[in-house]
């Protein structure tokens, strides 16, 4: 008898942690974050772990009753590494969105797990103009490298640049910058002499840089990835391209906001074209930035941590309309958000799920002893034009 009411007990007690641990289940939001933590691409996951976790901070961890639980996970920059995380945490975790995505590569490679399970999945950094085609899941609150460089293509028409060379990174990303900028500079009767690519991993710029001093352009137009910017302005500088009088114009990766103070006078005077500045002048920004490097050792948000926040915002709103459910009504609830971000005015178009925002062309200047990337030239509204090509 004692024996008999003590197994009872225990598969009460054991019923009851069950239910308990379904429960728990049930009362949670799961954002599942995949990022670049290490490897040469932890420069881009700090930024969208940082920022994630900052506007949670902000804004409660609380969505509809339900607790937020953000889980965060290192793919170290391998595509294949990210789709088997992605299908972990839908499977295993049951995340009701997916969300991070610091490459190309990695979008693209866990595309088909979103649609397959019907996840939305929140692309909070590539940028290649494709990517939203890969699966009807897909969201994006970066920026697409076409809206940026074709800006740049008519600010360098305009202001006296006749001939360029391209220089990109050879992988999607550094392939739509070559061919949109190129496109339009050419279409405005400008003249591209040579288009070089180099590697994505441990790229060496010199003997390209080289071949660009040799060719006499007016200016260089490059775009490399984030955080391999700094490399690139040594190099540019040592090969004495600065001295020859050739500019530099960049997709505004090149001078990355939060390794922007490191590149030193070399980076002066460069114009690129982007969507975010931390130096953008709004109320909205100041805070994001105090608070941001505040919880951060001084860190300063990039384009990254902003695409970041705005993705958590994203997921946050649809999340309360839903009351915390997953899958199409999710995503049905992030099509169509208008709001102000840290970069200014964006919105989600509801038909492409893509980010349309404006896109500023900005001045690398010192200021008080700090290199900012100050906006000189304004474009509202700007969407893609790489789908309609
Ligand atoms: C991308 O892989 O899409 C990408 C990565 C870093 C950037 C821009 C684009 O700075």
């Amino acid at each position: 008898m004692h024996k008999r009411n003590f197994m009872l007990g225990c598969s009460l007690a054991a019923a009851t942690l069950l239910a308990g641990t379904a429960m728990a289940q049930d009362n949670t939001f799961k954002i599942g974050l995949i990022a670049p933590l290490t490897g040469p691409f932890a420069s881009t996951g700090k930024q969208l772990e940082a920022a994630a976790r900052l506007y949670i901070a902000q804004n409660g961890d609380t969505i509809a009753g339900r607790k937020v639980q953000l889980i965060v996970k290192d793919d170290t920059g391998v595509p294949d590494v990210t789709k088997r995380i992605a299908q972990e945490l839908v499977v295993g975790d049951k995340v009701h969105v997916l969300a991070g995505f610091g490459l190309t590569p990695l979008a693209l490679a866990t595309a088909p797990i979103a649609t397959q399970s019907k996840t939305p999945m929140v692309v909070m950094a590539a940028a290649t103009s494709i990517i939203t085609e890969a699966s009807p899941f897909i969201v994006r609150t970066s920026f697409t490298v076409p809206q940026v460089v074709t800006v740049l293509a008519d600010w360098a028409t305009k202001n006296n640049i006749k001939k360029v060379v391209s220089l990109v990174t050879d992988y999607a990303p550094g392939i739509d910058s070559e061919k949109f900028f190129n496109q339009r500079f050419q279409a405005n009767g400008g003249v591209v002499v040579e288009m070089l690519r180099v590697p994505l991993r441990s790229p060496d710029f010199a003997p390209f840089l080289q071949k660009v001093r040799d060719a006499k352009p007016d200016a260089l137009f490059t775009f490399v990835p984030a955080g391999q910017g700094s490399v690139l302005m040594k190099q540019f500088t040592e090969r004495g391209l600065d001295k020859a009088g050739i500019r530099m114009i960049a997709e505004g990766s090149v001078t990355d906001d939060d390794i922007l103070n490191g590149m030193g006078e070399a980076a002066v005077g460069v114009v690129t074209a982007h969507h975010y500045s931390a130096h953008h002048k709004s109320e909205r920004n100041k805070k994001f930035v105090e608070a941001f490097g505040k919880a951060n050792g001084g860190l300063r948000p990039n384009f990254m941590g902003v695409g970041a926040y705005d993705g958590m915002r994203v997921i946050y709103e649809a999340a309360k309309a839903t009351k915390g459910q997953g899958g199409e009504p999710l995503l049905n609830a992030m099509k169509g958000q208008v709001f102000e971000s840290p970069r200014g005015p964006m919105y989600i178009d509801a038909q492409t799920r893509d980010v349309v925002h404006s896109v500023y062309v900005r001045r690398v200047e010192r200021i008080d002893n700090q290199l900012w990337n100050v906006e000189i030239q304004t474009t509202t509204d700007v969407k893609d034009i790489g789908k309609t090509r």
